[in-house]
C-alpha cells in the first residue's frame, strides 16, 4: 500500500498491484474459483458436474440468469438463440474485405465490433430489453462469425447455419460442410465440441473478462466491448495458449525429447515456458484439464488415433512435469489449454481456429459479467491509478538548444 499523500500531497490512498494479483475489481455472483483446491463453480455448481451432465446452452442460461432452467425455460432459451444464428446478409461483404490470409481472430475482432453498425436496435445499454437482445444475438451469432472467418481463410463458400442442429453440431456443420458434399456431424465429436464450449464458458475476472468490464464501464455498446474482449483473448498468455501448447507438443515430437524441453522451461536465461502449464489462480490441477484429458481420450479413440504421437507426448510430459521439483515448488500444473488443442486438432481444426473457438465459448461469460455490471447501481467507470516514476517537473527546451 502506497500512501500517495506523501508522494503527491493528495488525500487518497491506493494500492500498487501490478497484474492485479490481489485486487478485487468487482463483486460477482457468477463464478467461484478455489485455486488451491482446484475447484471451479458456476453459480455454485461444480464444473465437472456441468461438463458431465449438462450442455453448453444450459450452462449459458445458468450463467446469464443465475439458476438452472426448467425444461420449458430451456426450450424457450434454445429457441431464442437458434432464431438469431444468421448474420445480416450484408456482413458477408465485411468478411470479404479482409485478406484471405488474415488470422480468424483478426476477422472476429473486426466483425464483432462492426455488429454495432448492423444491429442498432440493441446498442442502448440503458434499456434492459436491448441488453437482452444483444446478449442473445452475440451468443447466437458468434459460432457463425467464427465459422465464416474460417471458411473465408480457406477460400470456401460461407455455410449458413442449420437451425435443426444443436449449438455445437451447427458450429461443426458451418465449419466443415461443403455445398457439393454431404456432411454428417458425428454425435461424439459434437459432444466433445460442446464440452470444450462448456469448459471455457466463464472464468471470473480473467484478462479478457476484465477488459470487457473496463470497456463497458464507460457505457460503450456491448458489441464494441465484446470485440475488446476478443482482442485481449488473442494473446498467447491467455486464449492463444491452446495453439501455443499444441505447437510446442508437436515441436517436442517424441517422448525422448521431453527432458530437454523441461530443462529449457526451468532455465531462467531461456524465455521458453511449458505452454499449457501454470495458471494465475490455480495452484493445483485445473479442474477443467481433468475433464479435457478424458475427452481427448474419447475423441482419439473414436477417430481411431489413440496412438496419436502428440497425445503420447502430452501424457508423458504431464507425468514428468508434475513430479519435477521446479514445477511442484512453483505449483505449475496443466491448465485447460493443455489438452483442448489435441481434441481440436483431432476434430480437424487448424491451430489458427483454436482461439476463435475459445472466443465463441467465452462470449457467454463476457456477457454475463457485463450484464451483472450494468445492472449494479454502484457501477462506476473503471479508472485505475498509477504509480508515477517518470521525470519531475522541468521546463520546455527549444529544439535548437537540445
Ligand atoms: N513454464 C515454466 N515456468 C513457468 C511457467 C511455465 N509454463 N509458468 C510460470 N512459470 C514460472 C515463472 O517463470 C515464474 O518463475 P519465478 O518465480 O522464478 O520468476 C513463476 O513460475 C511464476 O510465474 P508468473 O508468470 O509470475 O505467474 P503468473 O501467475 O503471472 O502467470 C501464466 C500465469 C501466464 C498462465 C504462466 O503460468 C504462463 O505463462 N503459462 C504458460 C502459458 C499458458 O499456458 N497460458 C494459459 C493460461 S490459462 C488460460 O488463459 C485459459
Amino acid at each position: 500500500v502506497v500512501d500517495i499523500r506523501k508522494l503527491y500531497g493528495q488525500a487518497d490512498i491506493f494500492t500498487y498491484d501490478p497484474g492485479f494479483t490481489s485486487t478485487a475489481s468487482c463483486e460477482s455472483t457468477i463464478t467461484f474459483i478455489d485455486g488451491d483446491k482446484g475447484e471451479l463453480l458456476h453459480r455454485g455448481y461444480p464444473i465437472d458436474q456441468l461438463a458431465e451432465k449438462s450442455h453448453f446452452l444450459e450452462v449459458c442460461y445458468l450463467l446469464l440468469y443465475g439458476e438452472l432452467p426448467s425444461a420449458e425455460q430451456l426450450e424457450d432459451f434454445e429457441g431464442r438463440v437458434t432464431k438469431h444464428t444468421m448474420l445480416h446478409e450484408q456482413m458477408q461483404y465485411f468478411f470479404r474485405g479482409f485478406r484471405r490470409d488474415a488470422h480468424p481472430m483478426a476477422t472476429m475482432v473486426g466483425v464483432v465490433g462492426a455488429m454495432s453498425a448492423f444491429y442498432h436496435d440493441s446498442t442502448d445499454i440503458a434499456d434492459p430489453w436491448q441488453r437482452e437482445v444483444a446478449s442473445i444475438r452475440l451468443i447466437a451469432k458468434m459460432p457463425t462469425i467464427a465459422a465464416w472467418a474460417y471458411k473465408y481463410s480457406i477460400g470456401q463458400p460461407f455455410v449458413y447455419p442449420r437451425n435443426d442442429l444443436d449449438y455445437a453440431a451447427n458450429f461443426l456443420h458451418m465449419c466443415f460442410a461443403v455445398p457439393a458434399e454431404t456432411y454428417e456431424v458425428n454425435p461424439i465429436v459434437a459432444r466433445a465440441m460442446d464440452r470444450i464450449f462448456t469448459l471455457h464458458a466463464d472464468h471470473e475476472q480473467n484478462a479478457s473478462t476484465s477488459t470487457v468490464r473496463l470497456a463497458s464501464s464507460s457505457g460503450a455498446n456491448p458489441f464494441a466491448c465484446i470485440a475488446a474482449g476478443i482482442a485481449c483473448l488473442w494473446g498467447p498468455a491467455h486464449g492463444g495458449a491452446n495453439q501455443a501448447a499444441l505447437e510446442m507438443l508437436r515441436e517436442i515430437g517424441s517422448p525422448n525429447r521431453i527432458p530437454e524441453f523441461i530443462e529449457r522451461a526451468k532455465d531462467k536465461n531461456d524465455p521458453f515456458r511449458l505452454m499449457g502449464f501454470g495458471h494465475r489462480v490455480y495452484k493445483n490441477f485445473d479442474p477443467r484439464a481433468k475433464v479435457m484429458k478424458q475427452s481427448a481420450d474419447e475423441v482419439l479413440d473414436l477417430l481411431g488415433i489413440e496412438n496419436n504421437p502428440t497425445l503420447q507426448v502430452a501424457k508423458q510430459l504431464e507425468e514428468i512435469a508434475v513430479k519435477d521439483d521446479y514445477f511442484i515448488e512453483k505449483k505449475l500444473y496443466p491448465n485447460v489449454d493443455f489438452y483442448s488443442g489435441i481434441i481440436l486438432d483431432a476434430i480437424g481444426f487448424p491451430t489458427s481456429m483454436f482461439t476463435p473457438i475459445f472466443a465463441v465459448a467465452r462470449t457467454v461469460g463476457w456477457i454475463s459479467q457485463w450484464k451483472e455490471m450494468i445492472a449494479d447501481p454502484a457501477m462506476k467507470i473503471g479508472r485505475p491509478r498509477q504509480l508515477y516514476v517518470g521525470a519531475t517537473r522541468r521546463d520546455y527546451v527549444d529544439v535548437e538548444d537540445r
